[in-house]
């Protein structure tokens, strides 16, 4: 069965692409390479011994992406990663987020409407949710006002799909709301390569601990947790692309109760700042640079899943622990910088 996973190359994509493979699937990346290296075709075929079939566009070109369709005319569903994802760029470029996240979304939908069956995985995420009033949280939570255009993206991509499953009883979709994805794959082939100053936790730790930054910022320790420090799900990036195998099956096989389905894509568990620096410390036996400094405009005091559904309905469970997850982290930043 033929797989469309656009961004492929991406982080979370190129670890999922990786696990169709194990199960299978014939897949077809497309990536415009904008945040991406075409190395990572490399890594994923270095574990799977498969090399994926690459087409390189930009999803905005329309005639592009009909042209993709008319010559995949077997595709059996399409899992869906590409999109910008930096909260703070998309506060200063919002426009270049409602394009590259929407329109392309758009596309690919117009396409999947002409098919007789589509199975449509769509990348959201837990920041749909804001600070949510109660924890952990679980699907029926309200979605609240997006922080950032990235943020409203993810909402408003999954009013979309919802709009269009309601006519076209012909796509079933399943919208994903990941948590925090961290970590590599444990072959080390694989990994989170931010372009320039990382904006996520867990890369910024790593490389503060191979010497590329000075010292990590914790932002802000008067949160009403336990230690001060904000509190977030961070989950293994191999367990969530499972999730996103389960996810596709469960449309591919007709489990599905509804032509569009939400799930949280979490661990259950919430971690503080500090004990995610705790975690790293303890499983590479260094002692890593950090200082308090004040929040992060637009972050959340705590963000944890409540993954009853996912469990139940997709028999998936992430497997990881945060600490198996930090050194796997630790493992491909050594790699990456040769050390
Ligand atoms: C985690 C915690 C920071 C960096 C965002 C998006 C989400 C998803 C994941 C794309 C927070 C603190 C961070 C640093 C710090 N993005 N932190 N110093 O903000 O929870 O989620 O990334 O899919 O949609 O919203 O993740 O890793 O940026 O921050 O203290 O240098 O680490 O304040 O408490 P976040 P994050």
């Amino acid at each position: 069965m033929k797989i469309i996973v656009t961004g492929g190359l991406g982080f979370i994509g190129s670890h999922t692409v990786v696990e169709l493979q194990n199960k299978g699937y014939e897949v077809v990346i497309i990536d415009n390479c904008s945040n991406a290296t075409k190395e990572v075709l490399k890594g994923i075929t270095a574990i799977t011994g498969i090399s994926p079939i690459f087409e390189e566009f930009d999803l905005r070109e329309k005639s592009k992406v009909n042209d993709f369709f008319i010559r995949h005319q077997d595709i059996a569903g399409v899992i869906h990663f590409a999109a910008s994802k930096a909260v703070g760029e998309s506060v200063n470029n919002p426009l270049l987020y409602y394009e590259n996240n929407l329109v392309t979304l758009i596309y690919i939908l117009q396409e999947l409407q002409k098919k007789e069956h589509a199975s449509f995985i769509f990348s959201s995420s837990c920041t749909v949710y804001g600070q949510a009033d109660k924890l952990p949280i679980t699907e029926s939570a309200p979605v609240k006002p997006a922080e950032s255009p990235y943020g409203n993206t993810k909402q408003i991509g999954e009013e979309i799909i919802r709009d269009t499953c309601k006519v076209a009883s012909q796509l079933n979709a399943i919208a994903l709301r990941y948590f925090n994805p961290i970590g590599s794959h444990p072959s080390a082939e694989i990994g989170e390569l931010p372009l320039g100053v990382p904006q996520n936790l867990v890369p910024f730790i790593t490389q503060t601990a191979i010497g590329l930054r000075t010292e990590l910022s914790v932002f802000g320790d008067t949160y009403p947790t336990p230690d001060g420090t904000a509190i977030r799900d961070y989950i293994h990036v191999v367990d969530l692309a499972k999730a996103h195998v389960v996810a596709l099956e469960r449309l591919l096989n007709k489990k599905n109760k509804d032509n569009y389905e939400v799930f949280n894509v979490g661990t259950g568990v919430g971690s503080s700042v500090l004990e995610v620096i705790k975690s790293f410390e303890k499983v590479t036996n260094k002692s890593l640079n950090y200082k308090i400094v004040g929040k992060r405009e637009g972050d959340v005091i705590a963000a944890y899943a409540d993954t009853h559904k996912a469990n139940e309905e997709l028999q998936w469970k992430a497997q990881s622990t945060l600490d198996e997850a930090m050194k796997s982290a630790w493992i491909w930043e050594q790699k990456v910088r040769g050390k």
